[in-house]
């Protein structure tokens, strides 16, 4: 067990939670390009995301029913777990989304229009990394960790769950060398924006998303964190 009081306590996401975990993703994030790809293809996200050595995923768990109702997902090295997806993930994933866009064939225009160019990129990107070779500094480079999802669900928040699962990726960050944590999130999330402000986050820049959306890229500085 992580962290713990008598009203939640986190501990690190087991395969069997996966489920309650896209549940509540779907609920919290139902306008996202993956949550409207379905169950299953969120289930396969979330199950690659496991398999990589440079992420990091807890659950919050209610002490009394041993119900899964929060969850964090992270990284702690981006370039590492780029690396990883890129190597494991790209094929699992594009399967998983093809099936799903057959059965949800009206999302085809929207994933040519915002999605298909930056996947080809990325791949090109991804590419090209494989075969250039191992310059032999990465040991001495910053390493920046994302945090990509936190939830808590519903009747669940305020209660400090979302705090511990914060925490308990900003200590793992700290202690893996992160020396800066990232993440986006929507301009109109003012709940998550004064959440993580809270947290030591500063908002770096405004960005518009691919679809448009427009989100702020924070960072924490991991100031006293980690000791
Ligand atoms: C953001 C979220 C994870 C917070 O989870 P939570 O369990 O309610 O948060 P906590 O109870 O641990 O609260 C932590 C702090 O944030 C503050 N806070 C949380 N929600 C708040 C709200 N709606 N209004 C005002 N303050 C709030 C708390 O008062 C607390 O402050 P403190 O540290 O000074 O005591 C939750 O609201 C959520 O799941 N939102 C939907 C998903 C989302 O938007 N995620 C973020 C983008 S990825």
């Amino acid at each position: 067990m992580i962290s713990g009081d008598t009203s939640v306590q986190v501990r690190r996401m087991r395969p069997a939670d996966v489920n309650a975990v896209v549940d509540w993703h779907m609920q919290s994030f139902p306008h996202g390009f993956y949550s409207r790809l379905g169950h299953d293809f969120m289930v396969r996200y979330v199950r690659e995301h496991l398999r990589s050595p440079a992420a990091v995923a807890f659950s919050a768990v209610d002490p009394h029913t041993e119900m899964v109702i929060g969850y964090l997902l992270g990284s702690l090295d981006d370039d590492q777990h780029r690396a990883h997806k890129a190597r494991h993930a790209t094929v699992p994933l594009a399967r998983a989304g093809a099936a799903a866009l057959r059965r949800r064939p009206h999302m085809w225009g929207e994933f040519l229009r915002v999605r298909s160019l930056q996947y080809l990129r990325r791949l090109a990107r991804d590419g090209l990394a494989r075969r250039r070779p191992d310059a032999g500094t990465v040991e001495e480079a910053p390493r920046s960790a994302e945090l990509l999802f936190v939830c808590v669900a519903p009747v669940h928040r305020l209660r400090g769950a979302g705090a511990a699962l914060h925490d308990a990726f900003a200590h793992e960050a700290a202690e893996s060398a992160a020396t800066q944590l990232h993440l986006v999130t929507e301009i109109g999330n003012t709940v998550a924006i004064g959440f993580y402000q809270r947290r030591g986050w500063i908002a770096a820049v405004e960005v518009t998303g691919r679809d448009g959306r427009r989100l702020v890229r924070m960072v924490n500085h991991l100031k006293g964190v980690g000791s």
